[in-house]
């Protein structure tokens, strides 16, 4: 397909910053992306979501209490509620109750300080980013470490936002326009857990895009239309085929390619990725964190790499498969 550019299934073996650095800054920060950057990875991955007033921003989830310092702020209290997403209930702050300017007067803080205590000296100095911003801070490193750094782009909860008239799609084709990124050979991709969003970002986008595969359940515009597929069927021959009419890219969860053992360890490959590459799908797995791993919690938050030894021996396992990037 020739939006594929230098990205997709020509481009060599590609690294994603998976929320920035996240393991050394708070999650979805400047500062996280930076490093990221910095460290050596190909492409940051804002995970987007919006708010009030339509500004795509960058958090994992539409709830924001887990990773700013929202429940601190006494002027928000009010804005505390129980939403349902993707048929779960969530209780918290949502990102999209808040305006952009209410938005920006918060700082991120540590997701996972339990794991990660050492990372809390970073709590209350970043603010949550706009994709405008994130846009702007790729470029900047691009001319600054003469290499493009890339975006991995997720649309997070499509259904969600749509259902609250705030359609994520139309947004994020008119910034990457703007932006002179929706074009082949621009370095983005745009990747996402929902099917229908990604078939409608096909028709209007030309960068690559790739469909994300959980472990378990079903993409939530299945669940909504009453279609019976399971993310199991998507990783079938079948549905691969599916998928390779409106992406480029599969983003399984790893343990769909490598299955652990009740033990932790890990057991025998699948044949996921031989029969995406056979669809014409490039295989992005996800994620290779500490959390991630079966390590002691005494080491997760080490950043000694010696420590680290037992995803980095996880890492070469799943490259004798033959994925494409990480
Ligand atoms: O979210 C799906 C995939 O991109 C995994 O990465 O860091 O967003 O959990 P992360
Ligand atoms: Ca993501």
């Amino acid at each position: 397909r020739d939006r594929h550019g230098d990205a997709g299934h020509s481009e060599k073996f590609v690294v994603v910053g998976h929320r920035g650095a996240s393991g050394y800054r708070p999650e979805h920060t400047l500062a996280s992306y930076e490093l990221a950057a910095r460290m050596g990875a190909d492409y940051i991955e804002p995970d987007l979501v919006i708010t009030k007033d339509g500004v795509l921003v960058a958090r994992h989830e539409p709830e924001i209490g887990g990773t700013t310092d929202v429940a601190q702020r006494p002027e928000f209290a009010d804005r505390k509620t129980t939403k349902t997403v993707d048929g779960r209930r969530v209780t918290g702050w949502f990102a999209e109750d808040f305006t952009l300017a209410e938005l920006k007067t918060l700082r991120a803080v540590e997701r996972i300080p339990d794991l990660r205590p050492d990372n809390t000296i970073y709590d209350g100095r970043f603010e949550v980013p706009t994709f405008q911003e994130i846009v702007n801070l790729s470029k900047r490193l691009s001319r600054e470490l003469g290499r493009t750094v890339g975006l991995y782009i997720e649309t997070k909860h499509p259904t969600y936002f749509a259902d609250q008239g705030l359609a994520l799609e139309p947004r994020l084709v008119e910034a990457l326009t703007r932006n002179g990124l929706n074009r082949p050979g621009a370095k983005v991709y745009v990747q996402s857990f929902e099917v229908s969003n990604l078939k409608e970002l096909d028709k209007r986008l030309r960068v690559p895009l790739v469909q994300l595969v959980s472990g378990s359940g079903a993409p939530y515009d299945f669940v909504r239309s009453g279609d019976p597929r399971t993310y199991d069927d998507l990783a079938t021959p079948e549905g691969l085929a599916e998928i390779a009419g409106y992406a480029e890219g599969l983003g399984p969860v790893k343990d769909r390619i490598i299955p652990r053992n009740a033990d932790g360890t890990l057991g025998e490959p699948t044949t996921l990725v031989d029969d995406a590459h056979r669809a014409g799908l490039a295989v992005h797995p996800w994620t290779f964190r500490a959390e991630n791993a079966f390590l002691p919690t005494d080491l997760r938050s080490s950043d000694d790499p010696g420590a680290w030894g037992d995803i980095f021996a996880e890492y070469e396992a799943f490259l004798a498969t033959g994925i494409d990037g990480v």
